[in-house]
């Protein structure tokens, strides 16, 4: 009864704050226009698995765009036996919670020219930074409320794609670095279409890379922690699909397979950081990039005893109690609607709490001590960008909880920088610290968690407010930075100056601070931002 109540008020809470966006329903029909009158000789791309038609967006007419690849088997289709090549033993029937499944080759012609749907995923009630300035971080809305508190429309159980950004000169020739991105989320929402990470502005500017971006299983549909799944690890294997599609295939995009950079924000970091010990012998990609990792997403076996008590909550709740039958409990939930699925975990409130957005240890791609695997060298070799922004995640008007937070971001990347100094590994690391009004447009959320982002793939623009000549200056430098460590890796120290970060070099270390006011790109010293790590009583600087 009580709870009952409660949720009244907060409902009309909720509804009383919800004025200030777009009303529910408002616009069903929302779909870009698409221009095809260029002609599609140079829009039509065979690879091994199908034929893409891209786009062009008259806005960015420089840039082709092929907005939905497939990368793997659709997670939502029941397979036969006989579509699969030996010797491989892949699994017969449903796919929920399989891992990723190759595509056969094929030459079926896709239409590329709109997104395909993120996975499954709802959008929060809350009203925070992420959703309350446009362009938001959640996905693009299709006439949902920012706050819908449920499902996106746009995602769905067949969510497998990836999108690619080129030069429109390219062809298979051209041999363009690729940045492959992982977007963010908390391992609980994120995708492509997140408008302020959409890379039109960028690839337009630069004409020198090539961009793809993918969509990974998240929630319970990527991190199942179910007893009788084959591998709990599917988000991580979908990484893994999607970067060797590309590696497959780019090569008829314009992009060089060899020189692919594999970088995320946020959960995305998370992932490439697990990627780069679960796949450390054939990474694929050369380069490597995290933005904004957090710490503390690995579950810690000796102190929760039994991780997978997750699954069996929502399995029980939706009516598949098969006792101690993980089997079972596990072929029921997968004839349960995925909506119904993510709506019970979207409004549980109850104990034992669930979380689906941290990793079971599996010691075959996900490994609790990841020191070990340093020490033993089995991890992808390549130089690494590694960075942090000035208040981070979450920004308050608490100062000394921001400080708290943004110093925890911090260190953590100066002990991973460490911890790869010390098998001979190069760290790039950047500090943000951008603070611009249409931004942040109060004065204590600086430069917080993820609007690096809209800096490097240049959709700062789309913010509302005024756009003052710092803020095009430092979009320019940081996409600057990043084409020239796509272009030559570990060169940028000589190329650029962006020097490798040492720890115990001149001054601590280098790292280059963008955003400062009246400095683009400027360097400042492990001294400056790491002492707080060392000391704790030393004030961690944000500001800058
Ligand atoms: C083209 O780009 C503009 C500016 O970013 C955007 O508003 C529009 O939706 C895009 N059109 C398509 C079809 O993506
Ligand atoms: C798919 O095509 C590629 C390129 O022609 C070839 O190398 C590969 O072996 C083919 N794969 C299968 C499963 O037939
Ligand atoms: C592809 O089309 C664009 C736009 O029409 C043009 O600028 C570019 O030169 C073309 N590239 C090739 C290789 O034909
Ligand atoms: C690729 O484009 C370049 C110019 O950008 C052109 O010289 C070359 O002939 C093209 N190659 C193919 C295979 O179309
Ligand atoms: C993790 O591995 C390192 C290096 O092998 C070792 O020194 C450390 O004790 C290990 N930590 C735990 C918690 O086992
Ligand atoms: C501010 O944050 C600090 C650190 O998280 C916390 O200890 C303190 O209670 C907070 N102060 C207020 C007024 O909430
Ligand atoms: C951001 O800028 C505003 C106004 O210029 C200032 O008041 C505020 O302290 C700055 N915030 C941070 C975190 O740097
Ligand atoms: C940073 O310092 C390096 C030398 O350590 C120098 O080459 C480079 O130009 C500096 N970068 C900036 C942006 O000042
Ligand atoms: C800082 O650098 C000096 C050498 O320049 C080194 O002796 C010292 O150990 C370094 N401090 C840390 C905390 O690494």
């Amino acid at each position: 009864m009580k709870t009952g109540i409660l949720f009244a008020v907060l409902r009309l809470i909720a509804t009383t704050q919800a004025k200030q966006f777009d009303p529910y329903l408002s616009d069903l029909t929302h779909q870009a226009p698409r221009t095809l009158h260029h002609g599609w000789d140079n829009l039509t791309v065979e690879t091994n698995t199908g034929t893409f038609i891209g786009m062009y967006n008259d806005t960015y007419p420089n840039v082709r765009q092929f907005l939905r690849i497939p990368f793997a088997q659709r997670p939502d289709m029941l397979l036969a036996v006989g579509l699969f090549d030996p010797p491989g033993q892949p699994p017969v029937g449903d796919l929920r919670w399989e891992p990723p499944q190759k595509l056969s080759n094929s030459s079926k012609v896709y239409d590329s020219t709109r997104f395909g749907p993120a996975c499954p995923q709802y959008v929060s009630s809350s009203h925070v930074f992420w959703n309350e300035y446009a362009p938001p971080n959640p996905l693009l809305s299709l006439g949902e409320r920012r706050d819908q508190g449920a499902v996106a429309w746009s995602s769905d159980e067949d969510c497998l794609s990836l999108a690619v950004w080129t030069p429109s000169y390219a062809n298979k020739s051209s041999q363009l670095p690729v940045a492959l991105f992982v977007t963010g989320g908390g391992g609980l929402i994120g995708g492509i279409t997140v408008p302020s990470q959409l890379p039109e502005q960028w690839v337009s500017r630069s004409q020198e890379h090539i961009v793809v971006t993918i969509n990974y299983r998240v929630n319970i549909f990527g991190n199942p922690k179910s007893r009788a799944v084959r591998e709990t690890s599917l988000t991580l294997l979908d990484v893994r699909a999607a970067v060797e599609w590309v590696h497959e295939n780019i090569q008829q995009f314009g992009g060089d397979r060899d020189n692919i950079l594999l970088w995320g924000e946020s959960q995305g970091a998370r992932l490439v950081d697990i990627y780069t010990t679960a796949f450390w012998e054939k990474p694929l990609a050369t380069k490597f990039g995290l933005l904004s990792n957090g710490p503390d997403y690995i579950i810690n076996t000796a102190e929760v005893k039994d991780p997978h008590v997750d699954f069996d909550v929502v399995a029980k709740s939706l009516g598949c109690d098969y006792g101690d039958d993980s089997g079972a409990e596990l072929e029921c939930m997968r004839h349960v609607s995925w909506v119904q699925i993510e709506e019970f975990i979207n409004r549980y409130d109850k104990k034992p709490s669930i979380s689906f957005d941290n990793y079971i240890p599996d010691e075959r791609y996900i490994f609790a001590n990841k020191s070990d695997r340093y020490a033993k060298h089995l991890v992808a070799r390549g130089p690494a960008i590694r960075s942090t922004t000035s208040t981070e995640l979450e920004p308050s008007p608490n100062l000394t909880h921001t400080v708290e937070v943004a110093r925890n971001f911090n260190c953590f990347a100066l002990s991973d920088s460490k911890l790869r100094e010390s098998i001979g590994l190069e760290s790039f690391r950047y500090f943000y610290v951008g603070n611009y009004s249409n931004i942040s447009p109060q004065p204590w959320l600086g430069a917080y968690h993820w609007t690096d982002l809209l800096m490097i793939f240049g959709t700062y623009a789309k913010m509302v407010g005024d756009i003052p000549q710092a803020e095009i200056d430092t979009s320019a430098a940081m996409q600057d930075y990043f084409v020239a460590f796509l272009k030559e890796g570990a060169n940028v120290a000589s190329s650029v100056g962006w020097p490798v970060f040492q720890h115990q070099g001149k001054n601590n270390g280098s790292i280059i601070e963008f955003g400062a006011r009246g400095s683009p790109a400027r360097n400042v010293t492990g001294g400056y931002l790491d002492t707080s790590c060392y000391s704790p009583s030393v004030s961690f600087p944000i500001f800058s």
